[in-house]
């Protein structure tokens, strides 16, 4: 399958819009987080055993996790969901806010590829229901693997410079998400959405291999790609950091770092080359330990979830 361009639905507003990037951020308590099922392959040691979690250091990570937020965004929502489901605290997965392009706020509603995962969609479903948003499932018919944020990232609108741009989304599909969803997921916004084949299962999610950064700045792992995937990113993002396969692979993580305030990345500590990278791009790096999650197949940015 080829790499490929969706026009934006010309039903919604046009897409030269601009929006503020979010400001709020929603994380859920890791009461019941464990390894029972392995459904990556980071989630198994060398020998094919499920990796074992330190729950309290977990936890700690957690809430040093939030408090590192705390100084980057406007409002820290915190959800502790009554649920026993082991990866409801990677939230980045469940949902896919749309930026308020035709003034209402709308979540597009993922749906799980793994069977263990989906129980988890309902919850999100209420809780930004609770808040006022609308949220959206696909039609019965369409029920394609869908990942949200995990898969599905926006870039923002570039104004001015050599190259003005409108915002756009980019996507990861054949892992988690299928190409199909992304059609729907296309149909649903004002934006162009460029579609990329993930094939390498270390990289399973958009987010564990691209990270954006600004308008024309992404870091980026280039084994994750095909050549064709790697040529698109090049072409999109005229300062395309690359991410040594060293440290975006696990334990590292690097390229599922965050960066909520334009300025400042979020990043599991250790990934000196990465982080080299970043401040020579003129980025603050903001170290945090999330090695518990990390065994799960996940790190800051499956852990949060910005919206408007
Ligand atoms: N164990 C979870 C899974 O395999 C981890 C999800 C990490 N999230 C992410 N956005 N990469 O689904």
């Amino acid at each position: 399958m080829q790499d490929q361009l969706l026009e934006p639905n010309p039903s919604f507003c046009s897409p030269l819009q601009t929006f503020a990037a979010p400001r709020q951020v929603l994380f859920v308590a890791p009461d019941s987080f464990r390894i029972d099922t392995a459904i990556n392959v980071h989630m198994v040691d060398d020998s094919g055993q499920p990796r074992v979690v330190d729950f309290g250091r977990a936890r700690a990570q957690w809430e040093a996790l939030v408090e590192a937020y705390r100084p980057l965004v406007d409002r820290v929502h915190i959800a502790r969901f009554a649920s026993d489901l082991p990866d409801i605290v990677f939230c980045a997965n469940q949902t896919l806010p749309l930026p308020p392009l035709n003034g209402g706020k709308k979540i597009l509603m993922s749906s799980m590829k793994r069977p263990s995962r989906r129980p988890e969609v309902p919850y999100f479903k209420a809780f930004f229901e609770g808040l006022g948003y609308t949220t959206i499932e696909q039609p019965g018919q369409v029920d394609e693997p869908l990942e949200g944020m995990g898969d599905v990232l926006l870039v923002p609108a570039h104004e001015g410079g050599s190259r003005p741009c409108p915002p756009f989304l980019i996507a990861g599909y054949g892992e988690r998400t299928s190409r199909k969803a992304l059609d729907w997921v296309a149909s649903q916004c004002s934006l162009a959405l460029h579609a990329l084949e993930l094939k390498d299962p270390r990289f399973y999610h958009l987010d564990t291999c691209l990270s954006i950064l600004g308008p024309q700045t992404a870091l980026a792992c280039r084994e994750a790609f095909t050549a064709e995937g790697w040529a698109t990113l090049e072409n999109l993002f005229p300062q395309l950091l690359i991410c040594p396969q060293a440290e975006a692979n696990s334990p590292g993580f690097a390229c599922n770092c965050h960066c909520p305030d334009g300025k400042t990345v979020v990043i599991q500590k250790g990934n000196l080359r990465t982080n080299a990278l970043l401040r020579e791009a003129g980025f603050g790096v903001t170290e945090v330990d999330t090695s518990e999650f990390i065994k799960a197949g996940g790190s800051v940015f499956c852990m949060k979830m910005m919206f408007w």
